[in-house]
């Protein structure tokens, strides 16, 4: 009799987990960590916090220029962009060709590492920018 109400509970537990978290591929989200500490953090932090760059917290799936109190250039508050993967392979490996007149330049990244950052990057977000 008590098998019904297990399975019942089961499955909340199961949709209580899935909710609005993307899956993480845990090994590529490390090596993108490590890209990250090398090719980013001079500029951008792993929180909220401001630094050349605006903090990188939950900027994964949000709009770009969503950071509160950042002083972005016209050109990315006027992207309409969101950082979902392909925006931010696209930024990491393209740069400037890709988004004129924003105001990052960087040695662009192999695909393969700027895959690795957005896993990283996905990791990071909480969806606390998304609009
Ligand atoms: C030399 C400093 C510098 C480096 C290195 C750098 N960035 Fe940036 N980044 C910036 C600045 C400044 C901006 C804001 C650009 C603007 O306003 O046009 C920015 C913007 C961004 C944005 C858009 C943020 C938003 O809120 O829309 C992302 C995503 C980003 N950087 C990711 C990265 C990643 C990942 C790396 C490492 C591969 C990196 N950046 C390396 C300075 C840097």
């Amino acid at each position: 009799m008590r098998r019904p109400l297990l399975a019942f509970l089961a499955l909340a537990a199961l949709a209580a987990c899935g909710e609005d978290r993307p899956t993480i591929d845990v090994a590529a989200a490390e090596r993108g960590a490590r890209v990250f500490e090398v090719k980013c953090s001079a500029c951008h932090a792993s929180s909220d916090a401001a630094r050349v760059g605006p903090g990188m917290r939950d900027v994964h799936g949000a709009p770009a220029a969503a950071a509160a109190d950042f002083p972005y250039s016209d050109a990315l508050r006027a992207a309409g962009i969101v950082w979902d993967d392909e925006a931010l392979v696209a930024l990491l490996t393209q740069g400037e060709d890709w988004l004129p007149g924003i105001n990052m330049i960087i040695e662009p990244l192999p695909e393969t590492e700027a895959r690795d950052v957005a896993e990283h990057l996905k990791r990071l977000s909480g969806g606390g920018r998304r609009p």
